[in-house]
C-alpha cells in the first residue's frame, strides 16, 4: 500500500535530497525503492514506486507532491478549457515508467510485481480542487452543475489511466490496481452515475491482458456492490467493513483484498495477532483474498511490526500445516 516505504530508514535515506516527482522519474531510483519493502518483510508481491498523479503530470498538468500535504494542482481544472489542458497520454510520455519495470522485473525474479493508477474520480477530485480535500466540494459542484464537462474530464482521465497501465503490463507487471481511494465521499446513486462508468471503461480495457485487475477505494462500505459491478477481479476493502460481509457485496467470482486497521499496528502483538487471524478467517469467505491492510502503512509505522505480521500470515497459510 502507499507508503509502506515510508516506514523505512532506508528509503528516507535515498529520498533525502530528491523531490517525490523526481524520484518517480528515475528508474534506478524506483527499482530500489520498490524493492526496499520486500527485502525487509518478504512480502508476496512489490508494488511500483510511483503515485497516481504521475501520468496526469505527464499528460500536460502542471502539478507537485507537498510533503505532508499530497498532489497540489497549480491550476486547477474547472470548465471545457482546463479538460483540453490534459492531452492524451502515449507511451514515450511514461518511458521512465517502462524502463523501471523492465527492470523491476529482472530484479524480482518469482515475486510479482503489482502496477497501479489513479482512478477517474480520485484524479478528477485532485484536478478539480487543486490539492487534497475533506469534502470533495468543488468536485462535486462540478459534477452536479455542468455534468458534460465531468464527464468529458473523467472520460480524458480513463484513456490516460487506461493508456498508463497497458505501458506497465507490457513491461512485465503482473497485475495491476486501480486506486480510487476517495469514491467513500460519493452516494451509490451518484457513484452509478457519474463515476461507475468511467472505472468500467478502464477495468475492461484491461481485460483482454490476462493480469488480475484490483478495484480499491476507502470509506466504501456503501458502494461495494456497484464496484464489484465495475468489473475487477479482486475488491480492495477498508478495515471498516468485515471481508465476509464485503465478500457479499461485492458479488459471485471475486475475489477481496484487505483489511487490517493500518493502526493496529500500534497495539500489543497479542492483539495484533488476533485482528491478523481474525482478518484472514473472515477473507476465507470469498473465493480469493489477498491480505493486506486497509489502507497505506502510517508513516510512524516500526517495520519490524510489518516484518512480524507478514510471517504470521505466511504461518497460517502455509499450505496444509498452516495454523489459522
Ligand atoms: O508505498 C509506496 O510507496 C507505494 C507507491 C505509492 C505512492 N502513492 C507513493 C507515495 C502508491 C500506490 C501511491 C498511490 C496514491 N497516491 C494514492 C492511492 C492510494 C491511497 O493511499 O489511497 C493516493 C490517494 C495518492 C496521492 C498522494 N500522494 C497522497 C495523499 C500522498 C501523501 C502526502 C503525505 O506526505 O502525507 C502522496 C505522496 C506519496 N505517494 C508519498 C509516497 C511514498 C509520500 C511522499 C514522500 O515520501 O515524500
Amino acid at each position: 500500500m502507499r507508503q509502506a516505504g515510508r516506514s523505512l530508514p532506508e528509503y528516507r535515506e535515498l529520498r533525502a535530497d530528491v523531490p517525490m516527482l523526481a524520484a518517480c522519474r528515475q528508474p534506478d531510483l524506483v527499482c530500489e525503492i520498490t524493492l526496499q519493502p520486500v527485502r525487509r518483510h518478504g512480502v508476496d508481491a512489490a508494488i511500483l514506486f510511483s503515485d497516481i498523479v504521475v501520468p496526469v503530470a505527464a499528460a500536460g498538468i502542471d502539478l507537485d507532491i507537498a510533503p505532508g500535504v499530497g498532489p497540489v494542482v497549480a491550476e486547477p481544472i474547472r470548465d471545457t478549457a482546463g479538460v483540453e489542458r490534459l492531452h492524451r497520454l502515449t507511451p514515450a510520455d511514461v518511458s521512465f515508467v517502462d524502463e523501471a519495470i523492465r527492470l523491476l522485473v529482472r530484479e524480482l525474479g518469482a515475486t510479482p510485481l503489482v502496477g497501479f493508477a489513479g482512478a477517474p474520480f480520485t484524479l478528477a477530485s485532485y484536478l478539480v480542487e487543486g490539492g487534497p480535500s475533506r469534502t470533495h466540494a468543488r468536485t462535486k459542484a462540478l459534477m452536479y452543475g455542468a455534468p458534460a464537462v465531468w464527464h468529458a474530464l473523467c472520460a480524458r482521465l480513463a484513456e490516460i489511466t487506461l493508456e498508463f497501465l497497458r505501458v506497465q503490463v507490457s513491461a512485465g507487471a503482473s497485475a495491476v490496481q486501480l486506486f480510487d481511494s476517495w469514491a467513500g465521499a460519493l452516494s451509490e446513486a451518484d457513484y452509478r452515475r457519474y463515476v461507475l462508468p468511467h472505472s468500467a471503461h478502464v477495468l475492461s480495457g484491461l481485460a483482454g491482458t490476462g493480469v488480475p485487475r484490483i478495484h480499491f477505494g476507502v470509506g466504501t462500505a456503501e458502494l461495494l456492490r456497484a464496484m464489484g459491478e465495475a468489473g475487477a477481479d479482486v475488491v480492495g476493502v477498508d478495515w471498516r467493513t468485515p471481508l465476509d460481509v464485503a465478500a457479499r457485496r461485492v458479488g459471485h467470482g471475486r475475489a477481496v483484498q484487505g483489511n487490517l486497521d493500518p493502526a493496529t499496528v500500534f497495539a500489543p502483538w497479542p492483539v495484533i495477532e488476533a485482528e491478523v487471524r481474525r482478518v484472514l478467517a473472515e477473507g476465507r469467505a470469498a473465493p480469493g483474498h489477498v491480505f493486506n491492510l486497509g489502507h497505506g502503512v502510517l508513516p510512524q509505522t516500526a517495520p519490524e511490526v510489518l516484518t512480524r505480521i507478514v510471517a504470521r500470515v505466511h504461518a497460517a497459510t502455509a499450505g496444509p500445516g498452516g495454523q489459522p
